[in-house]
């Protein structure tokens, strides 16, 4: 079934400036799909959209929002009620890297804020309409960062195991009325925001890194089938081993000695 008939006209993409968030927009545009394209940066958000529009003759429509904002779900809404919103994309994030006491609390409390308050704030107001219509779409962005805790992002990790949860179960309690929820566990993706974080390119695990839209399609190809997706066979089969062949205990330590490596600088 095309996405349009299955969804309806109109998506949001809620982080869509760049990176992973304009691969969604592109690729739900070539489906034919209206969009609501939402970031802080007006004139990047601006240019994407009319870029979209004349190149797939599709309405679009922006909204400039801080995510992190209390209200910013409340915002956006204001700014569609007359608009048929049939999928919902969230995938801005905000990742505080760096010993804990060393990043401030009010950055600790954005990420929750960007990653975890706002998408369900968003989905709490946007997925009324949609089972009421039984029909729509949700799609929330994790990461692999989230199967274990992760230290030097041990915030951004829990927010992000938050989604996974949170999507597993909205998946159960709606796959029988007509609205499918899906995470995306993600491993490494080369957006403008990975690449300005690492601080060197490392041989292994710049080779697991993967496009944007090698994700976007994996995604929206598993939209509607299951609760969960790990783009990347890669991905998959490190997923596989720290979640099944480690012992939770080692996964923890594993992870802490490839971060402290990444963002700390010394292998304690
Ligand atoms: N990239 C990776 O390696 C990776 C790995 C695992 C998981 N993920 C997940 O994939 C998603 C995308 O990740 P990414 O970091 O690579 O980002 P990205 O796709 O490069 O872009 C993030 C988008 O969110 C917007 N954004 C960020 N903070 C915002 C805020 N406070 N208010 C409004 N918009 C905001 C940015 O636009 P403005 O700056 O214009 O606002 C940008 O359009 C995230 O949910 C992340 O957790 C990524």
């Amino acid at each position: 079934m095309s996405f349009q008939i299955k969804y309806g006209k109109w998506a949001i993409v809620a982080g869509a400036s760049q990176g992973l968030g304009a691969a969604y927009a592109e690729e739900l545009a070539s489906l034919g799909l209206n969009l609501v394209l939402v970031a802080r940066r007006a004139e990047l958000l601006q240019s994407l959209a009319s870029g979209l529009s004349t190149k797939y003759e599709i309405e679009t429509k922006t909204i400039v929002q801080d995510l992190s904002a209390p209200d910013a779900a409340e915002q956006i809404v204001r700014n569609i009620t007359d608009l048929d919103i049939g999928l919902l994309i969230y995938n801005s994030t905000f990742s505080a890297i760096g010993p804990f006491l060393e990043r401030s609390l009010d950055d600790h409390l954005n990420e929750i804020h960007t990653n975890a308050f706002t998408p369900l704030k968003l989905i709490y107001l946007i997925a009324q309409q949609m089972l009421a219509r039984k029909r729509g779409g949700i799609v929330l962005m994790s990461s692999l960062s989230a199967f274990q805790g992760s230290a030097y992002i041990s915030t951004y990790s829990a927010t992000k195991a938050f989604n996974i949860v949170l999507a597993e179960g909205l998946w159960e309690e709606w796959r029988e009325q007509g609205v499918d929820v899906l995470v995306c566990v993600s491993g490494a993706v080369r957006t403008p925001n990975y690449i300005a974080s690492e601080p060197e390119p490392t041989g292994g695990l710049g080779d697991m890194t993967m496009n944007p839209e090698q994700v976007v399609r994996e995604v929206l190809n598993a939209l509607g089938k299951q609760p969960y997706v790990i783009p990347g066979r890669v991905n998959r089969l490190a997923s596989f081993v720290m979640r099944h062949l480690l012992s939770r205990k080692a996964a923890i330590q594993f992870m802490g000695r490839v971060l402290r490596g990444k963002y700390v600088g010394s292998h304690r």
